[in-house]
């Protein structure tokens, strides 16, 4: 075999050996970027991880004795004289019994730590701070009622705190799922499901929606901001008060065509006559990283795109396309990016 050959080899043999490995560390962060649930940042998906683990370990030593007893048994029986016929046996009762009883034990001990582990996950004190998590078709609605903000695609907690999510939606079955900090929460409409989560360190967490839920259920994603109390507490402050009026000359011929345009009928910016419930509320528009889903970076260019035609960059959105002039769309740029 040539040298080209072997390196060829050897790169197959390393990757599989380094897959193997990745596979087997349950701690480990197998893929950089994706968010993973082996890769907990809160109390919940801590719990949810050692389950995991444990279960996965078991799942090893079984895997490891099973196999091990059929490749002993493989090259220690295998046919030594072709005419010869093995000695036949039926039925022993010693192994039968055993073979039922140990994956019983291992059923039984498995059930016990999943319900030890749900009793500790459904144990919600009464958090110090409530969110209303609401499923649209395709974004996420978060609504504070205590501190009376709504916001969309982007929820911020604070680190260390308690927080209450009670999850609903207004249309179809989605699923909340931010891998990082707990596990998945059907979004059902007429009925609320409660979760909780307590984030253990400051960090933006990816999530997405984990229930197909129409065409672009790949873009209704999540992003959870956890920061320190005092930086949560500041932006309550900010979020808490209604839009500044804008005072560039661009963004103020934006809020005049914004308001007296289609805009108003879906969304709300608050301090104006915009006071549509069915998309977005836009007041604190341009404090949020994301866009449509937190499927877009927030850039003028991102949402100049957007308004021209929203349904070329995520086909099926209900947001129409509302036929503004490319000055409309620049003002319009320019009001929402004011709106911090
Ligand atoms: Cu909402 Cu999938």
């Amino acid at each position: 075999m040539s040298a080209q050959g072997h390196i060829v080899r050897h790169r197959r043999w390393l990757s599989v050996v380094l897959l193997a490995i990745a596979l087997l560390i349950p701690t480990a962060t197998a893929f950089a970027g994706p968010p993973s649930p082996l890769t907990p940042a809160s109390t919940e998906a801590t719990i949810i991880r050692d389950l995991y683990a444990i279960v996965f370990w078991i799942a090893v030593g079984v895997f490891v004795i099973v196999e091990g007893v059929l490749v002993y048994s493989v090259i220690r029986f295998r046919r030594q004289h072709p005419e010869e016929v093995p000695v036949q046996l039926h039925g022993s009762t010693p192994v039968e019994v055993a073979w039922t009883i140990a994956p019983a034990i291992i059923v039984a001990v498995l059930m016990l730590l999943t319900l030890r582990s749900m009793r500790t996950l459904y144990q919600i004190p009464s958090g110090t701070i409530n969110v209303e998590v609401i499923g649209h078709q395709w974004w996420w609605e978060f609504r504070y009622p205590d501190l009376g903000i709504t916001t969309a695609n982007e929820l911020h907690i604070p680190v260390g705190e308690m927080v209450r999510l009670r999850i609903e939606s207004v249309d179809v079955i989605h699923s909340f799922w931010v891998p990082e900090l707990g596990g998945k929460t059907d979004a059902i409409p007429g009925h609320t499901n409660t979760t909780a989560i307590q984030a253990m360190k400051a960090g933006r967490y990816h999530g997405q929606c984990a229930e197909f839920c129409g065409a672009q259920h790949a873009q209704m994603r999540i992003e959870v901001v956890a920061s320190p109390p005092a930086e949560f507490q500041q932006w309550v402050e900010n979020q808490k008060v209604a839009a500044a009026a804008p005072s560039d000359e661009a963004a103020q011929r934006g809020q005049q065509a914004f308001m007296s345009s289609a805009c108003i009928g879906c969304h709300t910016i608050a301090g104006t006559p915009a006071q549509g419930k069915i998309g977005p509320n836009l007041t604190h528009f341009a404090s949020r990283r994301t866009f449509a889903g937190a499927s877009f970076e927030t850039t003028p260019q991102n949402l100049a795109a957007w308004l021209r035609d929203p349904q070329a960059l995520k086909p099926g959105t209900l947001m129409p396309k509302v036929g503004l002039s490319e000055e409309q769309i620049n003002d319009i740029v320019a009001y929402l990016l004011s709106l911090k």
